[in-house]
Formats: structure tokens, sequence, C-alpha cells
């Protein structure tokens, strides 16, 4: 193992410590507090995607000191992360595991948990799974491990200080060392509770004086991986005791910090991440310091989540809009008059773009018939100097047939302004 060449003799050698920690790196953007600087902590750096490998590794390394796994197949309730970062150490280790999840949560996470091998049962349940529910998540797993117990174990990251612990000896330890014991405000947000629990016992031992801040969604969120208020108070790990401040998150704020995360500081950070920013500013902007931010994972287990509100893709209307108009000039389009010239001279193709049922009732004589949805199929001049004219009803989607006919190489490509009614108004004749 060589942390300074990075060489690994197994892919478990990569476990973030002291010594190979995550990055810590400086919001430069999205930062409004004048006294505060903000550092991400990102944990997506962890060998298998999250800050959940942390305790994966610590659980499962525990329970294999004491003999709780020999011969049992692992069974665990996750909302992903955790499930994921077990699964990868399972195999490394030669066990079988079998998760139970929400079927709430993304399908990425359930695609990766399959493709690593776990058996993956979905169960009606809330995004994190409900503790109180015999048939969610939680109460599978633990009806399974209760009914056969020579044949299952459940790590149960709820429950299990082995959890806690893992933050306690790493990412504690790693923040400490990494700011030189300047940090003055930790900001986390809370899922099974085990992150800041472990980072916050640790650094208030380190300084008494380091707050703790604690972040958690609104009720009913859409925020994988975290708990609300009403969700934490059955979380065992939850200890409000610790943490100096509670701050709530919209989905709304939270994801608007994602989507700023990512598109000004180019921090590839997820939903539960962009909630964290939004905490800390609300939280600390009477503070003076040195923040440090957990981000637990990144946002690639989330494109299903984005591409929800986005179905009708306002930006490439848009986009598209912008084109049309651009290509509405003095060089591509020409009135009646002139095209009727440059026709006699040019000799082009004219092509008519709209319906055979529009073409029938009066057309350049001439013109082509190629509806424009059929425009890209057709058969064309093989010469892309070949000169063409598009026409159209009032000289809007004849537009739309010159962009695409530039598209697909033609170079001489003139469209007519007002269409075949400019045509007729100008007095020139059509035939049917
Ligand atoms: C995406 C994400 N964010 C935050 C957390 C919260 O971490 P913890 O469970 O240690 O409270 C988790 C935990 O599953 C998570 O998956």
């Amino acid at each position: 193992m060589n942390h300074i060449l990075r060489i690994y003799d197994n892919v478990l050698e990569l476990s973030a410590s002291p010594e190979n920690p995550t990055p810590l790196v400086k919001l430069n953007k999205v930062n409004p507090l004048p006294k505060v600087e903000l550092y991400a902590k990102l944990e997506w750096y962890n060998p298998f995607g999250s800050v959940k490998d942390r305790p994966a590794l610590a659980m499962l390394t525990e329970a294999e000191k004491n003999g709780l796994l020999s011969g049992k197949k692992i069974i665990e309730p996750t909302s992903g992360n955790t499930g994921i970062g077990l699964a990868a150490i399972a195999n490394v280790k030669g066990y079988k595991i079998r998760v139970t999840v929400s079927s709430q949560i993304p399908e990425e996470k359930k695609t990766i948990l399959r493709f690593l091998g776990a058996e993956v049962v979905e169960v009606a349940d809330t995004l994190c799974p409900d503790p109180n529910s015999p048939t969610g998540a939680i109460g599978v797993a633990k009806s399974t491990t209760k009914l056969m117990p020579d044949k299952f174990y459940m790590p149960n990251q709820y429950e299990n200080h082995a959890n806690l612990l893992a933050h306690y000896t790493t990412t504690g330890p790693e923040i400490w060392k990494q700011t030189s014991g300047k940090v003055t405000h930790i900001v986390v947000g809370l899922g099974t509770c085990g992150t800041i629990g472990g980072i916050g016992r640790f650094l208030k031992e380190q300084n008494r004086k380091i707050k703790v801040i604690a972040v958690h969604p609104e009720e009913n969120h859409h925020i994988p991986g975290v708990r609300s208020k009403k969700q934490l108070e059955v979380t065992k790990l939850y200890a409000p005791e610790l943490y100096d401040q509670i701050k709530e998150v919209s989905d709304k704020e939270a994801y608007d910090m994602c989507n700023r995360l990512n598109k000004e500081e180019s921090i590839i950070a997820g939903p539960s991440s962009g909630m964290v920013v939004a905490g800390a500013i609300k939280a600390l902007s009477s503070e003076e310091g040195l923040a440090v931010l957990i981000f637990p994972d990144n946002i690639f287990k989330y494109t299903s989540y984005l591409a929800k509100p986005q179905q009708t893709n306002p930006a490439a209307e848009q986009i598209f809009t912008e084109l049309t108009q651009l290509a509405r000039n003095s060089y591509t389009t020409m009135n009646p008059d002139e095209a009727k010239t440059w026709m006699e001279k040019e000799k082009p193709l004219v092509i008519d773009v709209r319906s055979q049922e529009a073409y029938a009732q009066g057309h350049i004589s001439g013109a082509k018939n190629i509806p424009l949805q059929e425009l890209m199929h057709a058969s064309l001049p093989e010469d892309r100097e070949h000169p063409i004219m598009t026409v159209c009803q009032r000289g809007n989607s004849s537009i739309v047939g010159l962009l695409t006919l530039q598209a697909m190489g033609y170079k001489k490509v003139k469209s007519m302004n007002k269409g075949t009614l400019g045509w007729i108004e100008a007095g020139f004749p059509v035939e049917k």
C-alpha cells in the first residue's frame, strides 16, 4: 500500500483514513458568508462512491472479528449507499448479500446494487426506511434475521455502534489533520446520524469550542439518504444534545443549491450535499471561522430524479427559437421578387416543405414537394454546392427546412420570405 504513488494490493486498501483522506475543496462561488470559509469534504472519493463506504467496512470488519459472519448471508435495509458499500466489500471478502430497499429510491441505486451482485428486495416504504413499519425495508430485514438467525446477519447501520465509530476513527481525524486543527464548525446531513455522531464527538474532544451543525430535510422530502424531523425521532443514533444547531432545508433549497454546486463550482455533488450547503448558509450567517461540510455522494446516482421536472426541455426550445431567428437574415432569406430573380439565374431546386394537401392547393411552378419531416430522408442532389430554395406557406417552416439542409451540408440554401402566399400577393403565378 502506497498512498503517495497510490498503488494498492486490493481495492479495500483505498479506504479513507487520516493517511489517505477524502479531499477538502473550498467553495468559492456559492458562499455568501463574509466571515466563514466553507470547505466541502468530497465523500464520493471513497472506493465505492459514498460516505457510507466507511461504516460498511467498519461494520463488516467488526462482525468478522466477532465471528458473526461465518456461513451467513448479509442482509441490510438501505437507501442505497450503505448497500452499495456493503455489496462491494462483501464481494472482496467472499460473502453474499441481500438488501431490502424502498421502491422509492432512485433506479440508478437499484441497478448498481444488482450489478454488484446483491439480491435486491424492493418493498413499499418511505424514501428513507421507516423503522416502525413491519413490511418496510427495516421490518423485512429484521424479521428475516429473527426467523433465520443461522442463515442471515444484519449489520443494522441504524443501531450499530461501528457506524458511528467509523467516522470517529477516520472522518473526524482526517478533518482535524487536513485543517491543522483550524476547523471551527462541521455541517452534516442527518440519516442514520452515524456521520455526525462520529465526527462531532471526535472533534469536540479535540476542541470543545468546535460547533456541530445538523441539517435535515422537510417532511415528505425527496432527498435520498437523509431523514426529516419525524423520521429522525425513531433513529437510535440521533443525539440532538450533541448538535449546536439543527436546521431544516426544503427540497427546493437543496436542489437549487445542488444545481449551483454543479454549474458554478463544478463540484459534482448530489442532492444531500446541496441540502448541507443550504443548511450551512442558514446556520452560519453571524459566525466566523472555517466550516467543513460533508458531501455524502455525487450526482451520478440521481439523474432519473433530475430528468423528471424537465420533460418539456425549455432550453432546447429556446435554442431552436434563437437559431431560427438568426437564420432569418439577408444572406439566407429572400423576398418573393428577389427570389424570382435568383431562381431564374441560378436554377435552384425549389423545395416546398408544406404538407401534400397544402401543396396541392397551389405551389410555385416546378417546386418539388418534400414535407419538412421527410426532408432528412428524401432523395436530394449529391452535390452539396447545388443551389436550393425552400418555400412554405408564410416563410416560417422554410427556415427550419433551410437549417435542416444546411445541417446536411448544403452550402447554397435560401429560404423564401412570406412563403407561397407572399409569392401570390406579389402577383406571381402558382400551379395546382
Ligand atoms: C446520500 C446520503 N446523504 C447523507 C447520508 C447521511 O449519513 P448518515 O447515515 O451517517 O447520517 C446518507 C446516508 O445514508 C446518504 O446516503
